[in-house]
């Protein structure tokens, strides 16, 4: 077992979200969409905030064009689309519903970005390494925008899925690789709690919101580093 304590994880309940169901089904109708009118569905959090998450990337001394990037739990595909349009030519996109998959596969071939691979693969399997080929080799960067915010979701025992994560997402890095998490869910402290093997290398600002007298951002966005 990886070295969290379960004891110690918050529990925000379970949710739907937190089920495969739930995105088969979502991913669905996100299907017919976009067969019917083109529509890409849902980027999480907003395309301002996975333009800030690209723009980070490309100012990054230590990202290369050439370098491999995965994006963890990649729905629509739009995050590896646009770092393709970007430049970035070694992508790769993962999902545990073949319907995002699929929805991926034909957005990026609408938009003339065939070369992004889209896999189907489960975060949170336990068995090592992983059956998913995309998910048996280490990447320069590993992206992640609300996929760890639902997978702490889950109905069926969230804090093994949690720590399932934690251990797939080290085993896709090494001591270069940058692992940029964006969350809706949890605080800054509470991922640098749980993300306790990693060292903080930056983080993303947002737009700030003020609410009784306190001033917060609306997502937590970070870029760790494995500790050495
Ligand atoms: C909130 S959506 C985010 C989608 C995309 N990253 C974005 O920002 O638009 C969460 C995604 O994680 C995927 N997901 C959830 N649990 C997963 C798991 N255990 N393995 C792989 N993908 C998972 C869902 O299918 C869904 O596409």
């Amino acid at each position: 077992m990886a070295s969290n304590d379960s004891d110690n994880l918050p529990d925000f309940g379970s949710s739907e979200l937190g089920t495969k169901e739930y995105w088969d089904s979502a991913y669905e109708k996100e299907v017919d969409n976009f067969e019917d009118i083109g529509d890409v569905g849902e980027v999480w959090f907003g395309e301002e905030t996975m333009d800030k998450i690209i723009s980070w990337i490309e100012k990054c001394p230590e990202v290369k064009a050439n370098d491999p990037i995965i994006d963890l739990g990649s729905g629509n595909g739009m995050m590896c689309i646009e770092l393709s349009k970007r430049g970035f030519s070694q992508l790769v996109g993962v999902d545990y519903s073949e319907l995002a998959v699929m929805l991926s596969r034909s957005v990026a071939k609408a938009e003339g970005c065939e070369e992004v691979v889209f896999e189907t693969g489960d975060l949170i399997t336990s068995e090592r390494p992983n059956q998913c080929t995309c998910l048996t080799r280490k990447y320069k960067v590993v992206l992640d925008k609300g996929t760890y915010d639902a997978i702490s979701l889950s109905p069926h025992d969230s804090q093994s899925a949690q720590l399932g994560y934690l251990a797939t997402v080290k085993d896709l890095m090494d001591s270069d690789s940058l692992f940029s998490i964006t969350s809706c869910n949890w605080t800054k402290d509470q991922l640098t709690d749980f993300f306790k093997d990693f060292k903080l290398h930056d983080e993303i600002k947002f737009k700030t919101i003020q609410f009784g007298g306190k001033t917060g951002s609306t997502y937590t966005s970070l870029v760790l580093k494995l500790s050495t």
